[in-house]
């Protein structure tokens, strides 16, 4: 059992808490920080956690707990993070890292100098369609991974503090554009280095300074492209659909506005229907069970496996930064129109690989384009010359 300081009673918190306590679980929040007395004692009554603060200091230092849980507008990460660096709890906190690489790279470095558990909460990596995913293409069933398309969209945020640049660190980009690179690292390999990005941004419908709307594609050190599309325009919930295109197959998830469950309701009886679901009438795509569905119940079994057993859960700040790190080569891309190099002032992964050849061999001779059954009957062969480049048919019975 671990006993957890969950900083924030807001959106994410309250989906962290019912997803650690949610299902008799063995992990316990006992101190509550939030900014207003009201809400931080309203937490502490929901989920019955004996001790609440409006001083944050307070709730990473109280004595029972041993984990903190960082569920904080991105401007506060830094400064959560190095409470518990000086008192010495592991830190498990929500995405993005920081608001900039500069920034994820100070928690990196303060996190690893004073040695404490880190953990990065990207939940998205943790759904049940993904891991089973990420499995199979684990296993080769894909083949390699060319070209890995993430897309995370919906009709904006729920709080003032996401649309204020400087508290945020930027618009839909950091705070959705985190989520699509971590998934598409993921399938192409988080060992693969990122090398550069060109981003499209724009703010097209919102009266705010930061982009609402953005296109970015991330390349590979062995020639993997990362794609990411990201909206708080968009119309019709919360749309989380990825594609994974590999040399010997496909995977295509959607995750969230298309489960498999479908429902139409006159309107009688208005309920919830999922995060960032705009209408609860007509036709309606409802979550079964948003926590699970959405990766926390995963995420936070693996987070807490790894404190206990003393390894590194799958992803760290470490991840965060270079999640960070990725997404200001999209902003600086953005502005210029030009690809921009991720600058990465620390890389634990492979270096020097080369762009893959996925070539066929037919003959000695000939490479193999394509084989053909057409509706007519033929079945044929494109073949290439590996001496003279030229391209030919060839029909076989
Ligand atoms: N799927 C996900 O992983 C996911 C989803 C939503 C949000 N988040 C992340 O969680 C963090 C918090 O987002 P949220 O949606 O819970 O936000 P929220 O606005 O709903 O809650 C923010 C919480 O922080 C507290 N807080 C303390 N000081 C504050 C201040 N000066 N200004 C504003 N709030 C202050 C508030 O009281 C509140 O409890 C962000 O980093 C966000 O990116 C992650």
């Amino acid at each position: 059992m671990k006993k957890i300081a969950m900083l924030g009673s807001g959106f994410i918190a309250r989906f962290y808490a019912d997803s650690l306590q949610g299902y008799r679980n063995r992990d316990k929040i006992v101190s509550i920080y939030s900014r207003r007395e009201e809400t931080a004692q309203k937490f502490a009554a929901d989920y019955f956690v004996q001790h609440w603060t409006t001083t944050m200091e307070e709730a990473v230092a109280h004595p029972e707990v041993e984990v903190v849980c960082i569920a904080l507008p991105n401007f506060l990460h830094e400064e959560a993070v190095m409470l518990c660096c000086k008192h010495r709890k592991a830190a498990i906190i929500t995405k993005p890292l920081g608001r900039n690489a500069a920034e994820a790279k100070r928690m990196l470095d303060a996190a690893e100098g004073a040695g404490i558990f880190n953990g990065y909460l990207e939940d998205l990596v943790y759904t049940p369609k993904f891991l089973k995913a990420l499995q199979s293409v684990n296993s080769g069933s894909i083949g390699n991974v060319i070209w890995a398309k993430s897309r995370e969209t919906h009709p904006g945020p729920h709080s003032e503090w996401f649309w204020d640049m400087e508290k945020a660190g930027g618009g839909c980009i950091i705070d959705l554009g985190c989520h699509c690179v971590e998934i598409a690292r993921n399938y192409i390999g988080k060992d693969i280095k990122p090398m550069e990005v060109m981003c499209w941004a724009a703010t097209q419908v919102k009266p705010i300074e930061a982009e609402d709307h953005a296109i970015g594609l991330v390349r590979y050190e062995n020639g993997a492209i990362g794609q990411f599309e990201v909206s708080w325009t968009f119309r019709g919930g919360l749309d989380l659909r990825d594609e994974v295109m590999g040399t010997e197959g496909t995977i295509w998830t959607n995750n969230f506005l298309r489960t498999g469950f479908e429902m139409y309701s006159s309107g009688k009886a208005a309920d919830y229907v999922a995060e960032k679901a705009e209408n609860n009438t007509g036709w309606l795509f409802p979550v079964g069970d948003e926590l699970n569905e959405l990766g926390y119940n995963h995420m936070f079994m693996d987070m807490f496996n790894a404190m206990e057993s003393g390894q590194q859960p799958r992803e760290t700040f470490y991840d965060g930064y270079i999640v960070n790190a990725i997404l200001d080569a999209a902003y600086r891309s953005a502005k210029t129109k030009h690809w921009e190099p991720v600058q990465l002032e620390v890389w634990r992964g492979k270096v020097g690989l080369h762009e893959d050849s996925h070539l066929v061999d037919y003959d000695a001779d000939h490479y193999l384009v394509k084989e053909e059954v057409t509706h007519y009957g033929a079945k044929k062969l494109i073949l290439k010359n590996k001496h003279t480049g030229k391209i030919i048919e060839k029909l076989i019975a």
